[in-house]
């Protein structure tokens, strides 16, 4: 049995389907304040906050957890700056109580989602696990953290984890039954698509001054079910007595902000009205990594590799998606 914690969120309740579809068994711990009740398709669910050491105990107790896949965090970068005590409460110190528990029970196999966030402003591109972590911000400080507990961890306990930092997560399951919805929504793709759908009148971008072939920030977006099949063979690599690792886990390519929207233009056919404003805080000029490892190590192998495409699964998700029809 697979623990999912924060299986009704975004990346992980993708995991979560493709987990199930590959025959594991899965729970999945959410307390639902970011996560989805209409997420939970597969597996089981119990709703438990992971400060509730207890809470976390009784599923050790109730079912086999072989091994933990642990999503749950907060995600907003700028909220981090603003509220760091919440940052630190639910990804460090509430990971603490969940690894507490796990070796408690002697589960010793852990994925975790880490960020490319932990590198901070890149010195070189493109930015592979080697490269220095100098985090900016409260999120990836509290993500990178949990990295150097877990190799404590490692030696002193055992556990053997991997820890795969992602780029910039994007698109939705191709089958339609998840996909991304953040209340409220901050991230550009899903934006520019409330934008072409009518949803909001324009997309701002964030800052045109920057160091970049067309002054906007660039990043490299990788689809979320790529992402879902980077844990399966994580999990495997685990399974087979694979030791610790880190793994970057984007496309490899970058594209600009204003590249995004045109490609959006083209998929969805819709005009997308533009507003140039100032930079937001904390955004590093570009971000682009090398996933050459998880390729090497973990023969993963993105499926989509284009930029439209990953735009076109989630302009799908995006069109029939009630539920962001209501929030918003
Ligand atoms: N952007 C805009 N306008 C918007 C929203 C975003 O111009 O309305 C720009 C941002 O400035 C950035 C790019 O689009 O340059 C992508 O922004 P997102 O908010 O979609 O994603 P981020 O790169 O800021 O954040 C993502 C993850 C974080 C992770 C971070 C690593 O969402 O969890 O990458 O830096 F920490």
């Amino acid at each position: 049995m697979i623990l999912v914690t924060g299986g009704a969120g975004y990346i992980g309740s993708h995991t979560n389907k493709e987990l199930n579809r590959a025959g594991y068994e899965t729970v999945v711990l959410d307390n639902l304040i970011y996560g989805h009740e209409d997420f939970l398709k597969w597996g089981a669910f119990e709703k438990v906050d992971l400060r509730d050491l207890s809470g976390i105990t009784d599923i050790f107790e109730s079912y086999s957890i072989e091994t933990v896949m642990h999503f749950a965090a907060f995600t907003n970068v700028e909220e981090s700056v603003e509220n760091p005590q919440e940052y630190y409460l639910n990804n460090l110190r509430n990971t603490l109580n969940l690894l507490q528990v796990m070796l408690e029970f002697k589960v010793k196999k852990l994925v975790f989602s880490s960020t490319c966030a932990t590198y901070g402003n890149p010195i070189e591109i493109p930015l592979t696990e080697n490269h220095p972590q100098n985090p900016i911000n409260p999120y990836g400080r509290g993500k990178f953290m949990v990295e150097q507990v877990l190799k404590d961890y490692n030696s002193a306990y055992a556990l053997r984890y991997v820890s795969l930092r992602y780029f910039n997560a994007a698109g939705a399951d191709p089958e339609g039954e998840v996909g991304e919805r953040h209340n409220p929504e901050t991230h550009l793709i899903p934006q520019i698509l409330d934008a072409a759908i009518g949803r909001r009148e324009d997309i701002k971008i964030f800052g045109t001054d920057y160091d970049t072939p067309d002054g906007t920030c660039i990043r490299d977006y990788i689809h979320v079910t790529d992402l879902a099949d980077a844990h399966l063979k994580a999990l495997k690599y685990l399974e087979a007595g694979g030791k610790s690792q880190v793994f970057n886990l984007g496309n490899d390519n970058g594209f600009s902000v204003r590249e995004v929207i045109e490609t959006a233009r083209k998929v969805t056919g819709k005009e997308i009205k533009v507003t140039e404003t100032d930079r937001r805080q904390g955004d590093p000029p570009i971000l682009v990594g090398s996933s050459q490892k998880a390729k090497e190590l973990m023969g993963w192998k993105p499926k989509y590799d284009d930029l439209s495409q990953i735009i076109r699964t989630a302009w799908q998700w995006h069109k029939m998606d009630k539920k962001n029809n209501e929030m918003n």
